[in-house]
């Protein structure tokens, strides 16, 4: 406890604190700021065994818990899931002076937050992270399930009264969503300030992950994402920093199709996309060749199954970013120095066509 660590995040409408430490599923009640009539926790089947009694415990004293476990998975990011956590609360006898804990990784934390938005207008709800990819979705504010047309498409902006983040709970995540996760954190760091990103560099993930590197990495990560999100909310200008790698990311995941690679390693392979065309476009040198290294150092997976360029410039086309036609990227003029582009889909094919075929004969 006494090596926490906390950011203040400020929205339009509230702020909240982000709490980094160990153990702190132990200690939930100190850091509720009001009080509640009930609380209500969603969690996963995968977060359920390891962490749910820890979190009981350490507020059942005090407060009349229920709970409530859905399968593990983005399937469960839906709206028949959605309609049976409402039903569930209601029976339970949430109401409006109640709290929903959201108990794992980020698909949890943006359906839990969904639920918390839209249960009777809108109920407290607390993220506790479970996954390191969490440390980018329980900050910013946008919750959201999935529509069979697109993911994310039913949502909002509805910010947590709390982050609570215990690192102890990272050390039970599978390999692959720890390198999802710090996927996302090189991104915080390439639109950031270059020491950010070399101190990454020398991140080991064949090794046991250690406490307290994992617990500046986030809090570093977190500040990038706060910094960005305090200053624009909604998304109209520089939220879309964050997007960095996303372009040909989503495009790689809905190709591949959805759980054949994580999110973060798709990302992982946008990101070097978009540093090699920052290269191209901006006649700069990036550490597009350090990344790969370091993504190879970590066993990210780097080569793709044949791809149609043709398939995945029309999945970049169908983003909701998407203006006039154009595909939007975020490209780093400089490290730190993120750019909002627009390119036709001409100029998008030439350059990923180049880009695959270097990456599958690296
Ligand atoms: N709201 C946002 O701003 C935002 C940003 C990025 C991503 N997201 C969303 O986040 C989701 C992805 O998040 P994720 O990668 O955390 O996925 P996830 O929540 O599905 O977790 C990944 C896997 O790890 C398991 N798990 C979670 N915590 C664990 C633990 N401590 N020990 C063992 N296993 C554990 C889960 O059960 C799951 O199988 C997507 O739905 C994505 O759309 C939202
Ligand atoms: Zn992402």
């Amino acid at each position: 406890m006494l090596l926490m660590k906390k950011i203040t995040v400020h929205t339009s409408t509230k702020q909240y604190d982000v709490t980094i430490g160990k153990g702190l599923r132990h200690h939930v009640l100190d850091f509720l700021t009001k009080r509640y009539s009930r609380i209500f926790i969603i969690t996963d089947s995968n977060v359920e065994p390891l962490y749910l009694d820890d979190v009981i415990q350490s507020i059942e004293k005090d407060y009349h818990v229920t709970y409530t476990v859905v399968p593990a998975g983005e399937g469960s990011k839906s709206m028949r899931f959605y309609f049976d956590i409402m039903t569930e609360a209601i029976r339970s006898g949430l109401d409006r002076d109640g709290l929903i804990i959201a108990l794992g990784g980020g698909m949890i934390g943006d359906l839990a937050g969904f639920v918390a938005a839209t249960f009777m207008r809108g109920i407290d709800f607390i993220q506790m992270p479970t996954t390191i990819l969490a440390h980018d979705s329980s900050v910013g504010g946008k919750v959201a399930i999935n529509h069979p047309e697109g993911k994310n498409l039913i949502g909002c902006f509805f910010p947590p009264v709390a982050v609570i983040y215990d690192v102890e709970t990272l050390h039970t995540i599978p390999f692959t969503e720890v390198r999802s996760g710090y996927a996302e954190i090189v991104k915080h760091s390439m639109i950031n300030e270059p020491p950010f990103w070399e101190k990454l560099q020398q991140v080991d993930l064949n090794k046991p992950l250690d406490d307290n590197y994992l617990k500046q990495d986030l809090l570093r990560g977190i500040e990038v994402k706060a910094n960005i999100v305090e200053q624009d909310e909604r998304e109209t200008n520089i939220r879309q920093y964050l997007n960095f790698g996303h372009t040909l990311g989503h495009a790689l995941e809905a190709e591949l199709g959805y759980g054949k690679i994580t999110h973060g390693e798709a990302i992982a392979i946008g990101m070097l996309f978009a540093l090699q065309v920052s290269e191209k476009y901006y006649k700069s040198q990036l550490p597009y060749d350090a990344l790969y290294q370091w993504l190879i150092n970590n066993q990210y997976p780097t080569r793709l199954p044949q791809l149609s360029v043709a398939k995945l410039v029309e999945r970049m086309k169908r983003d909701k970013k998407v203006k006039d036609q154009k595909i939007t990227m975020v490209l780093l003029k400089d490290l730190g120095k993120p750019m909002i582009k627009q390119f036709d889909d001409h100029k998008i094919t030439v350059w990923l066509e180049d880009f695959l075929q270097e990456l599958n004969h690296h």
